[in-house]
C-alpha cells in the first residue's frame, strides 16, 4: 500500500474547496481538515467571550486555550469548540463578517498553523484553506489552487443556502461580500491568499464537482507513482 501524502488545496472563498477536498479525502481514505472552520471556531469563541475584533491579544490568548475538534459527519464534518458542537454556529453571517479580522491576527495564525502541521504530520491528509501550500505545508507534494469567477462563486453559495434552508442575501449582495472577503484575504500582511509557485491552478467556473474531484485525483495518483 502506498503511504498517504499531503494534499494542499487553496483558493478564494466559495470556490468549492471544502466540498471537493472532502470527496477527494474519501476517495483516497485520507483525513480531511477544513482550516477555514478552525478560524471560524476562534471567531465564535471570541464573540461568545464578548470580545471585539480589535482585541487581538485577547483573541490570540483564547485561540491557544480552546480545543478545536473535528468528527466525521454527513453531509458535513462535525466541528467542536471544546465539548460543544458548533457545526452550524460557525456558518452564520455574523461569523462570515468577522472571521477575516480574526484570520489577520498574526498570533492566531501562528497557533492555527502549528495545530494544522500536527494534524498533517503523518500524511494521508487533504487540507483546504488559503495558505496551506504557501505556509502551512510548503513541502506538500500535491498543491492545488482552485479558482472560479466571483459571480459563479456567489451563485453556488446562493444555491447552497437555499438548499440548506439558510436565510440568504441576494445574489448581488453575496457577490459583493465574496469580493470584499477576497480583497481582505489577499491583502492582509500575514500569509495572504496567494498561489504557491509550484501549485496547479484549477479554474472550476465551468466544471462540475465530479470533474474537479477527478482532476485532483489524477494529480494525486501521478504524484504517488513518482514518489
Ligand atoms: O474557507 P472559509 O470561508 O471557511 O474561511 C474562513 C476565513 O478564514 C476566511 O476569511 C479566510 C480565512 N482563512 C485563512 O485565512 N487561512 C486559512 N488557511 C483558512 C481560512
Amino acid at each position: 500500500m502506498t503511504k498517504g501524502i499531503q494534499v494542499a488545496i487553496d483558493g478564494p472563498a466559495s470556490a468549492g474547496k471544502s466540498t471537493v477536498a472532502k470527496l477527494v479525502a474519501k476517495r483516497f481514505n485520507y483525513v480531511y481538515c477544513d482550516t477555514g472552520a478552525m478560524y471560524r471556531v476562534v471567531t465564535l469563541a471570541a464573540l461568545r467571550a464578548g470580545l471585539t475584533m480589535d482585541q487581538a491579544d485577547k483573541i490570540a490568548e483564547l485561540a491557544k486555550q480552546i480545543k478545536i475538534g473535528f468528527q466525521p459527519g454527513e453531509p458535513e464534518q462535525r466541528v467542536f469548540l471544546n465539548d460543544d458542537e458548533v457545526t452550524q454556529d460557525i456558518r452564520t453571517a455574523q461569523i462570515d463578517n468577522n472571521v477575516s479580522a480574526v484570520a489577520a491576527i498574526p498570533a492566531v495564525r501562528a497557533e492555527m498553523t502549528n495545530q494544522q502541521r500536527q494534524i498533517a504530520a503523518n500524511g494521508g491528509i487533504v487540507m483546504d484553506g488559503r495558505d496551506i501550500g504557501t505556509t502551512v505545508l510548503p513541502n506538500a507534494p500535491v498543491k492545488i489552487f482552485m479558482v472560479a469567477t466571483a459571480h459563479e462563486r456567489a451563485r453556488r453559495r446562493y444555491v447552497e443556502n437555499k438548499e440548506k434552508g439558510i436565510a440568504t442575501a441576494s445574489l448581488e449582495d453575496l457577490q459583493k461580500e465574496i469580493e470584499l472577503r477576497d480583497q481582505k484575504d489577499s491583502t492582509r500582511k500575514v500569509s495572504p491568499l496567494t498561489q504557491a509557485p509550484d501549485a496547479t491552478r484549477l479554474d472550476t467556473t465551468k466544471l462540475s464537482i465530479d470533474e474537479v474531484v477527478d482532476a485532483i485525483s489524477e494529480i494525486i495518483k501521478k504524484t504517488q507513482e513518482q514518489l
